[in-house]
């Protein structure tokens, strides 16, 4: 397992994959209108990261995936397929998902968008799930067991009503999309790794408006809430360092520091 720690060539690609990734999302903000179909926005974005990055979307052809990114719309928790059918309206919110490869080093993070006016409970429901994110970094640093992770994300989930998808998780991530360790986004003392300085993996939580279970569709990708209810998510690919962690994958618009420095005892 020595390709969980990171040598210092291996995070120099990192952090170009990282930003290159969150370049994306920052980047699509502006076409995100009503109207614009999931097939457009996913060839924005595929055209951006091949022609204008010269870097690859992990995401096509990956076990068969037909598109570069992925779009999950409403009560759809990920994985959503995009397509010339899907037209955003008004007060959806939709979650990218962007995974890029460049210089054989991976990138992987998603953001959700917030289009016209939207719901009360919408604008709930993707704030709850970025501070459970936000607070999850907050505590990553060496020495720290990687249950902390998931213990945090599903105090904070459940203490505003909503619930944490538990068949989905983060991932060590480098040459390879999916590396171990898991990072589960619920409390399980088993999911107990201790952090080292120079592990890089995503924290992605996916968070339910109702009741947490999901379903996979017939297409073999889409998977949707199981009551129909709202579902949103936030991911970073993050860097454990000395005193805390680094966010790779960090954009412009995030009201985080990019790199979080942690004080507190373990
Ligand atoms: N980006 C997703 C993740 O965070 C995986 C998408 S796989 C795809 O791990 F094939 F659906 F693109
Ligand atoms: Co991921
Ligand atoms: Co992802």
């Amino acid at each position: 397992m020595s390709y969980i720690i990171k040598t210092k060539s291996e995070i120099k690609k990192m952090r170009i994959s990282g930003k290159l990734a969150a370049e994306v999302l920052e980047m699509i903000e502006q076409h995100l209108k009503p109207n614009i179909s999931t097939e457009d926005i996913n060839q924005i974005c595929h055209d951006y990261i091949v022609h204008q990055k010269k870097a690859t979307s992990a995401c096509l052809g990956y076990h068969g995936f037909p598109k570069s990114i992925c779009t999950s719309v409403n009560d759809v928790v990920c994985h959503g397929i995009p397509s010339k059918k899907k037209i955003l309206k008004e007060g959806d919110i939709i979650n990218i998902d962007i995974t890029i490869i460049k210089d054989c080093y991976y990138g992987d993070t998603s953001k959700m968008f917030l289009i016209g006016k939207t719901s009360i409970l919408s604008k709930r429901l993707c704030k709850i799930a970025q501070e459970s994110l936000y607070l999850s970094l907050k505590l990553v640093k060496p020495g720290m067991n990687l249950y902390k992770i998931g213990e945090t994300i599903q105090k904070h989930v459940e203490k505003n009503n909503f619930s944490v998808v538990r068949e989905y998780c983060g991932h060590g991530i480098g040459r390879r999309f999916h590396e171990e360790p898991h990072i589960l986004h619920y409390k399980n003392k088993e999911n107990n790794m201790i952090l080292k300085k120079g592990m890089i993996f995503t924290i992605e939580p996916m968070i339910n408006a109702g009741n947490p279970q999901v379903r996979c569709m017939k297409d073999g990708w889409t998977v949707k809430t199981k009551d129909r209810s709202l579902s949103a998510q936030y991911e970073h690919t993050i860097l454990v360092t000395e005193h805390g962690c680094d966010i790779l994958t960090w954009r412009k618009d995030e009201k985080i520091s990019q790199k979080l420095f942690n004080k507190n005892e373990i």
